[in-house]
């Protein structure tokens, strides 16, 4: 059995475990992949910035180590709060586990670290959605065919047949056949295909100004973007 799933069957935590005394219950969405640089954090952040600007209390739970998300976060200037719960290894998930629920927001967004180890397990057991980005290169086909078998075979092991799934093509550049040709690749998965990001400086530059593209470039194309990505995994949690 893959480390992942044993982790999981060892931390499983049932979600009505995540209902709070108000009555409401907290939506837990995983931004995963095996491996670096393919947009975790950036659609992390964006996501919970575009989710918050509909009112909803967000927070980022940055469960990387290398905690880019909450160095994002320290000038302030974003809409949303970041919280550093580093998950590394298998003992640490119960713990972390405990850590999320206790967080009184409506919608916990964690970005996640990039291997696919035992702490992937903890996020995709106790996720509703998990959301997926993957650049346009054969490598990172590759990687989130790996991601995507994961999430299926750990969503068996789950009795409410969770986590949904949304896989966002990253980094899309539609003036290349490899940019305009990632969506159709993708379909071969069989899991929803979000609304594409474009390959954007808007994107890297408002993580440099410490900000999330709305309010960075409010209105660009890359704000349309997420907005229309937000909307698409938005409705997959009802
Ligand atoms: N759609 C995009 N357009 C332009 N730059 C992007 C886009 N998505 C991510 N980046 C840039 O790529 C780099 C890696 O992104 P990041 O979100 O940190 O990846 P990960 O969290 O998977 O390691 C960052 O410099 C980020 O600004
Ligand atoms: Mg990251």
């Amino acid at each position: 059995m893959h480390d992942c799933i044993a982790l999981y069957m060892l931390s499983c935590v049932p979600l009505h475990a995540l209902s709070q005394p108000g009555g409401w219950v907290v939506r837990v969405i995983g931004v995963i992949g095996r491996k670096g640089g393919v947009g975790k954090t950036t659609v992390a952040i964006h996501l919970a910035a575009e989710l918050a600007s509909g009112r909803r209390k967000v927070v980022v739970v940055d469960a990387d180590m290398q905690g880019s998300a909450t160095y994002w976060a320290e000038p302030g200037n974003l809409p949303v709060e970041v919280v550093h719960l580093p998950l590394e290894g298998a003992s640490a998930v119960a713990a972390w586990n405990r850590d999320i629920q206790n967080l009184d927001d409506d919608v916990v967004v964690v970005d996640g670290p990039p291997h696919l180890d035992a702490a992937l397990g903890g996020i995709i057991g106790l996720a509703d959605v998990v959301v997926v980005p993957c650049g346009p290169s054969g490598l990172d086909l590759v990687a989130t065919g790996e991601v995507v078998g994961l999430v299926h075979e750990i969503r068996s092991n789950r009795s409410d047949d969770h986590p949904k799934l949304v896989i966002v093509p990253n980094r899309v550049d539609c003036r290349t056949n490899t940019g305009r040709e990632l969506p159709d690749a993708l379909k071969d998965l069989k899991e929803p295909i979000a609304p594409s990001l474009g390959d954007r400086t808007a994107f890297s530059d408002a993580f440099n100004a410490g900000e999330w593209v709305g309010a960075y470039a409010p209105g660009s194309k890359a704000h349309q973007e997420i907005q229309a990505v937000a909307k698409f995994i938005w409705r997959r949690m009802r």
